[in-house]
């Protein structure tokens, strides 16, 4: 069971400070806690990777939101796998619905920046979705199967995939037990990865999404900026966790 808080561009210096205070506060009071570093992941922004992971390695993992497709060079402004690597973070998330429509990011582009996080020994946070056309046209398993072709098989234990349908991310709809299962068992047909859910995940929700047997944890972002509402859904994630031992490795 993995949970992830993906910040967005949301937070600046003081407030990712007041939040990982409280929020670890918080968490210390969790009686029972089973969740560890391998599962409780915050995904911040750029500037405050590499001092959240030298203050909390011991609790959380941390997740960088994006890498250059290139190496290294003249790329003003971007961010390479090597220099996410040299500050210890292990986790990239790729492919998000926002930076293939507002970055234009091709499938081209999404395999490159796959293959530099695995040359690096960092594990791709894969993310797909069908638009609301294609769910309601009932395309969305053939969309989200063309969007999955840039994953490497032979390298599918490596990554952890999450599925955000477009339709469901910041609206606070969110798909039905049965769909979310029927896309889950569908991508687990053909690749062997931990799939997460993500699209208005909230602490009303996350139960009932939780404990579908096909997901494997969450991508949460609205829900994971408030330190409670944040709490509440780990605290959900953890009973899961300590009544099903559903890990995912
Ligand atoms: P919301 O939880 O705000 O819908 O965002 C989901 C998401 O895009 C997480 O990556």
């Amino acid at each position: 069971m993995i949970v992830i808080a993906n910040w967005k561009m949301n937070k600046n210096k003081t407030e990712v400070n007041l939040f990982m205070n409280e929020f670890s506060n918080k968490l210390n009071q969790i009686e029972t806690l089973s969740l560890n570093k391998k599962n409780i992941l915050f995904s911040p922004s750029f500037p405050f990777l590499s001092e959240l992971q030298s203050s909390y390695s011991d609790k959380f993992s941390f997740v960088a939101q994006n890498c250059s497709h290139h190496k290294y060079g003249a790329y003003t402004g971007e961010v390479s796998v090597d220099m996410i690597k040299s500050i210890n973070i292990n986790y990239v998330m790729i492919g998000h619905s926002e930076r293939r429509i507002y970055f234009g990011e091709s499938s081209e582009i999404l395999i490159k920046k796959i293959n530099l996080c695995l040359d690096n020994d960092i594990t791709p946070i894969v993310c797909f979705g069908e638009s609301i056309e294609e769910r309601k046209s009932n395309n969305h398993l053939d969309a989200i199967k063309n969007q999955l072709n840039i994953v490497p098989l032979n390298n599918q234990n490596k990554l952890i995939l999450a599925y955000e349908p477009i339709w469901s991310i910041g609206t606070g709809l969110v798909p039905s037990v049965n769909e979310i299962k029927e896309v889950h068992s569908f991508v687990k047909s053909f690749i062997n990865a931990p799939i997460l859910y993500g699209g208005s995940l909230n602490n009303k929700n996350c139960d009932e999404i939780f404990n579908i047997h096909e997901v494997d944890g969450g991508l949460v972002g609205g829900a994971s900026l408030e330190p409670d509402s944040f709490i509440s859904i780990i605290t959900k994630a953890n009973e899961i966790f300590k009544n099903s031992i559903k890990d995912v490795d």
